[in-house]
């Protein structure tokens, strides 16, 4: 297929934003974080950041929402880049078939989580970046790595979220004493699920997004943050579980990595071309963003980018 130049690119997104707005069914919104249950759910978004810097974005692209299970993409990079691959002793590298807060598998697997981005494996990445840190210095890590991921310092955490979902997070403290109980957390229970939290209630907007998402892209004028190898490995993580037990369908779906967050927003990368970032609060069954999804598809069929060729 052809390179698109920006304004081809320009007119596909508006074409996804127009039909996004119209689309009857919108999902719903997660009602177990309540704070996120009260967005207004009319609401769409989509960036790219491509090869040469542009920004291409249609929609509500600039407006900021809970990034939520996004988060885990960066902390699982901070984390390999301080324990190295050390990390995979405490958690796995398979899909999990399963629901992003499912208990099952723990038990089969005697509290090693999946993989990084399940519930439980993100709150066993946490709990190894929490060692030796305090809370507040691992969110300000992450808040550093972000801004300087999407070179932008407006960024920032919004506590009412955190203090939601903190106030109803009997799932994830069931997984984090799951997890102690079999020696797989390190830290009290309420320390590590207070700082995972404030991770996932982090907000950014589609644009910021997208800009943060390049270095996963290796897109030329990226902060470097993460090694090529590393890329690689997060980008393959990204593809087999970043959709939790849609995982496979996204990849048939739309051929590329991606990871979601129950605040409705997607990433997705396309290896050396773009950056994708898209918001739309509204859920599927499976906790992913329905009309995020949907415009992820269409973008990948406009544009023809995939990983497999
Ligand atoms: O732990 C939770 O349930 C949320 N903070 C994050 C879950 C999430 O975003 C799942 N993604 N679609």
């Amino acid at each position: 297929m052809e390179a698109l130049s920006a304004a081809d690119l320009q007119l596909v997104l508006d074409e996804i934003a127009q039909a996004m707005r119209e689309a009857p069914d919108r999902g719903t919104q997660a009602c177990y974080i309540p704070e996120l249950a009260r967005v207004a759910p009319d609401q769409f978004g989509i960036a790219l950041c491509l090869a040469d810097g542009q920004i291409v974005q249609a929609g509500d692209a600039t407006t900021a929402f809970s990034i939520q299970s996004i988060s885990k993409v960066f902390t699982l990079a901070i984390a390999l880049g301080r324990l190295g691959d050390q990390l995979w002793a405490r958690v796995g590298r398979e899909p999990s078939g399963a629901a992003f807060n499912s208990i099952v598998s723990l038990e089969h697997d005697k509290g090693i989580p999946r993989n990084p981005f399940v519930n439980a494996g993100a709150i066993a990445v946490t709990d190894a970046i929490l060692q030796g840190l305090q809370p507040r210095e691992v969110l300000a890590d992450l808040l550093r790595f972000l801004r300087m991921a999407a070179e932008d310092d407006d960024i920032h955490i919004n506590k009412a979220v955190a203090a939601s979902e903190l106030a109803n997070a009997h799932r994830n403290l069931a997984l984090a004493e799951f997890m102690a109980a079999h020696g797989n957390l390190r830290n009290p229970s309420a320390l590590t699920l207070g700082t995972y939290c404030h991770q996932c209630a982090v907000e950014m907007s589609c644009v910021q997004l997208a800009r943060a998402g390049r270095f996963l892209a290796g897109l030329p004028g990226a902060p470097r943050l993460v090694s090529p190898a590393r890329i690689r490995r997060i980008n393959a993580l990204m593809l087999t579980c970043g959709h939790y037990d849609a995982s496979g369908d996204f990849a048939y779906r739309v051929g590329l990595p991606g990871k979601s967050g129950v605040g409705g927003g997607i990433l997705a990368i396309a290896p050396g071309r773009a950056s994708i970032a898209v918001w739309s609060p509204g859920l599927n069954a499976q906790g992913n963003s329905k009309l995020g999804s949907e415009a992820m598809e269409r973008l990948a069929r406009a544009t023809g980018w995939s990983v497999f060729g």
